[in-house]
């Protein structure tokens, strides 16, 4: 609800689900086919369906897939690029069950690459990992990956896919005799419709993705705008270690070139990184030099960016051959190439951008959250595998393992869930059709570039303090905006990256220390002892939530 609640129930638009997947990537579509056997599942994606990060993903999928390789040594580079932070029993729980995540993509029909005249599949590598593990579909995972789950939900029965349509707040309801408010809906703008309707569930499962777009330069779709985050927040869940966003090393430098990412497989296949005057510089900054993790590699770039004055870095590949080059990376090629970039000869030019959100909503091991019946899994939500810095291709890995997870959670749990009572509608009595759009143009690229200049690669408690004065003001103009106008899909995703920006502020400010991803000149030492910054809402029963009572 925006203010107040009238409840007509002559007027009330409603869909009754067993359980709401609210997202569409890796994550929420593994869940909903897992799930849609036994009950009646919607899931929602807030534009095409293929407008989340994983349709983007190119490297692929960390798994213990090869003879040689073992649990325990992908549980131990994953715990080594994490700064101290991964919890091992996360690390362990999804590593394990990695080789049955690839076998059910397998199964479903996903085409990855095989190697050459062997029937078993080729294997890259990629930063951190010390084995050749990364399990891909040449370098375009994600379309392959998520076209198949597609194509799998589409004919699963029992399962709803509705495009444009975006959650805007959760729901909740307090039972008598019950001692814990549940989840039991959302409330959903549909932009064809433009209009809000209640979606009730009896569970709800949050699989919205990360926050990268909180940064003026990002390699994520334009979806990653941390609703997911910002909803479960505003419901009374925890949300942890937010600082920790990742900036992956290598977008594509060019001016007509949008978040077009330079896959770490090229780095893994033995690209080097150079100067603008043909320079290497990584093996100066770790014994690894290119496949050294992510915050390292994204921090030598910057540092050496700025020390001789240059927009972007070097990446070359061109000493592999181009029969090589265009059959392991056709997308990069092809894509360069339109920017007149012959990667087979040219080097590439790349710069850092915001990539992965590694903080999120805190859940257990089942992917449940602190709200009786809401589950987050994927991106949005923290399980303690990533740390301080997320280990490459660890993420999707991390979505199947959740999905199945929280699925079998969930099909335990429903049959005992009585069906949720109706909610009130939407209430737009009071606002009006806005008169005044430039505000959330303004507001968004606001935001986006003092999130770059001031909690950025490198961070000082002075840029946090300026960052955390401007997030204050937009916080209030927002509020303002959304209380008296009509909501969009552009004002739903503002309110939310301003949200988010703010705790990952909060939480930058709280680290007085630099570890993995967090880098911060004040206080440049790692702490002896690692602490994850989890942030709990007070007073979230006063917020946009609707409480029903009997
Ligand atoms: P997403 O795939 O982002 O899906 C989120 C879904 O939620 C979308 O359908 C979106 O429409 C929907 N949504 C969001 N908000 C709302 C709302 N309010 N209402 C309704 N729907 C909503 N990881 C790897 O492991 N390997 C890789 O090789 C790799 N490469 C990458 C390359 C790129 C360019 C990028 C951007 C990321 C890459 N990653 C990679 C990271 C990985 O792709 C993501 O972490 C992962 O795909 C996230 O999946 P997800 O299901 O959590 O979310
Ligand atoms: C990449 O292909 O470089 C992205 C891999 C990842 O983000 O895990």
């Amino acid at each position: 609800m925006k203010d107040s609640q009238t409840i007509d129930p002559q007027n009330i638009e409603s869909v009754h689900y067993d359980v709401l997947v609210i997202g569409c990537g890796a994550a929420g579509l593994t869940l909903a086919i897992k799930l849609a056997a036994h009950t009646k599942v919607a899931v929602l994606s807030k534009g095409n369906f293929q407008e989340g990060s994983t349709w983007y993903a190119q490297g692929g999928i960390a798994a213990v897939l090869d003879d040689k390789d073992s649990v325990e040594s992908h549980v131990a580079d994953t715990i080594a690029a994490g700064g101290g932070l991964c919890h091992k029993d996360t690390v362990k729980f999804i590593v394990e069950q990695s080789k049955a995540a690839i076998d059910w993509l397998v199964d479903i029909g996903v085409p990855f690459t095989k190697a050459q005249n062997s029937n078993d599949f080729h294997l890259t590598r990629e930063g951190g990992h010390s084995h050749r593990r990364i399990i891909h579909s040449a370098d375009s995972t994600g379309k392959a990956v998520h076209s198949t789950l597609l194509d799998t939900a589409q004919s699963t029965p029992g399962l709803t896919l509705f495009k444009h349509h975006i959650a805007v707040d959760l729901i909740k309801q307090s039972d008598t005799g019950e001692s814990k408010v549940r989840c039991t809906g959302a409330y959903v703008y549909s932009r064809e419709e433009d209009r809000v309707k209640v979606f009730s569930a009896r569970t709800v499962v949050l699989a919205t993705g990360g926050a990268s777009k909180a940064y003026l330069y990002s390699s994520n779709p334009d979806s990653a705008s941390g609703d997911g985050i910002a909803m479960a927040w505003r419901a009374g869940c925890r949300v942890t270690n937010m600082e920790f966003n990742q900036f992956h090393p290598t977008c594509l430098y060019h001016p007509e070139a949008k978040s077009f990412l330079i896959t770490e497989a090229l780095r893994g296949e033995g690209a080097k990184l150079r100067l603008p005057n043909g320079e290497a510089f990584m093996h100066k900054f770790h014994e690894l030099a290119e496949l050294a993790p992510r915050d390292i590699v994204a921090r030598a770039i910057d540092y050496e960016m700025k020390r001789v004055g240059s927009d972007f870095v070097h990446l070359d590949i061109s000493h592999k051959s181009a029969e090589f080059i265009t059959k392991h990376f056709p997308t990069v090629s092809k894509q360069c190439a339109k920017y007149g970039i012959d990667i087979t000869k040219d080097p590439i030019p790349v710069v850092p951008a915001a990539h992965y959100t590694c903080g999120g909503i805190a859940v257990n091991q089942k992917g449940q959250t602190d709200l009786k019946n809401l589950y987050a899994i994927g991106e949005t939500s923290f399980t303690g595998l990533h740390g301080a810095n997320r280990m490459a291709s660890n993420s999707l890995l991390e979505c199947l393992v959740y999905a199945r997870s929280a699925a079998n959670a969930i099909r335990e749990t429903l049959p005992n869930i009585p069906p949720p009572k109706q909610a009130p509608e939407w209430d737009e009595s009071r606002v009006t059709d806005s008169d005044e759009d430039v505000v959330i143009a303004h507001n968004w690229d606001e935001l986006r570039r003092f999130m770059w200049d001031y909690v950025g690669i490198v961070r000082t408690q002075k840029r946090l303090e300026r960052a955390s004065n401007r997030i204050a003001l937009l916080q209030k103009e927002i509020h303002e905006y959304y209380s008296n106008y009509k909501i969009s899909n552009d004002l739903i995703e503002l309110r939310n990256l301003a949200k988010v920006a703010e705790l990952i502020i909060h939480s930058a400010k709280a680290r007085k220390e630099s570890r993995g991803l967090h880098y911060s000149l004040d206080y440049p030492e790692m702490s002896e002892t690692a602490v994850d910054t989890v942030l709990v809402p007070i007073n979230h029963a006063a917020q946009a939530c609707v409480i029903i009572s009997e």
